[in-house]
């Protein structure tokens, strides 16, 4: 298409099948000219087909459990070599919370379980972040972006404790991004999604009903994944190198609706 990324190396974390936000975001980036190396959990990569992306992309795939500091060490170091330089983006495109996905409900949790849901979906950022700042592995006004969901500000119940993960994953985007800005320029957002079908959002349950309420909740719809892949590529690119410290909607204009007709219109109000 472009070359909004030409020249561009980085990392993408979280491909698990062509429905993965992580996956549109990988074909996209590619189309734009940048490199990447692709990487996802060890035990994902045997459900998952990254090896298609991989041979799609040019590109080569580094497994590492995003919650083992050694492994995210072996990851950083790995694709410098393959890249031949530092990284100028990253994407965070990770979440799994054990306690939803066995139905324990928000207020009767498996505490073992939380402390994953919060270790996978949000402490992982840091420690890739503090991995990728030990080894100075970005370049300047290089750009991290990773994926969260508005249940951080406003009560989902069926979203159970990836709530609790998402503000985590909020505040440390706005505390790495203070430290990385000072020290690197490098700058550091999140993008809040609107519900799209895939793996881990097809795991919430009441998934269905759900995304059709937030489609008529939405001004212009629901975003699909090609759409946010699209806004990422915009924050990897040299058209946003003063966005920092963000949380940024990309979700039709939910975050910014009390309500719609169409929603009113099932209360029979005309
Ligand atoms: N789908 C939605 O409705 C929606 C909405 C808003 C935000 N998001 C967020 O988008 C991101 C991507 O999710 P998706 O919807 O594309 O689903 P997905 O299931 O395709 O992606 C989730 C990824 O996390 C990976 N992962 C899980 N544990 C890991 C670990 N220990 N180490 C490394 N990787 C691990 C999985 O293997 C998978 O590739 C997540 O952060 C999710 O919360 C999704």
């Amino acid at each position: 298409m472009g070359n909004l990324l030409k020249g561009k190396k980085g990392i993408i974390f979280g491909a698990l099948n062509d429905m993965s936000i992580a996956w549109k975001v990988a074909e996209r980036a590619h189309e734009e000219g940048a490199e990447f190396v692709l990487t996802n959990a060890p035990v994902a990569m045997r459900m998952g087909v990254i090896n298609e992306l991989a041979e799609k992309t040019g590109s080569q795939v580094i497994p590492a459990d995003a919650t083992k500091v050694e492994d995210l060490e072996n990851l950083v170091t790995k694709a410098q070599e393959v890249l031949g330089g530092k990284l100028d983006f990253i994407l965070h495109s990770i979440g799994m919370s054990p306690n939803v996905r066995k139905g324990f409900h928000y207020t009767d949790i498996n505490y073992g379980f939380y402390e994953k849901t919060l270790d996978i979906s949000a402490t992982s950022l840091h420690k890739t972040l503090a991995v990728a700042m030990k080894q100075d592995a970005m370049n300047e006004w290089g750009s991290v972006v990773a994926l969260t969901y508005i249940a951080a500000q406003r009560i989902f119940p069926d979203y159970g404790d990836m709530a609790d993960a998402k503000s985590l994953l909020e505040s440390i985007t706005r505390g790495f991004g203070y430290h990385y800005g000072t020290k690197k320029n490098v700058r550091v957002n999140t993008v809040s999604q609107s519900p799209t079908v895939t793996t881990a959002g097809s795991g919430v349950k009441g998934f269905d009903s759900f995304i059709s309420y937030s489609e008529q909740m939405s001004p212009l719809g629901n975003a699909g994944a090609l759409d946010c892949a699209n806004y990422c590529i915009s924050l990897f690119s040299d058209l946003t190198k003063y966005v920092t410290m963000q949380n940024l909607f990309h979700d039709g204009g939910f975050s910014a609706t009390g309500v719609t007709e169409s929603v009113m219109e099932k209360f029979g109000v005309e």
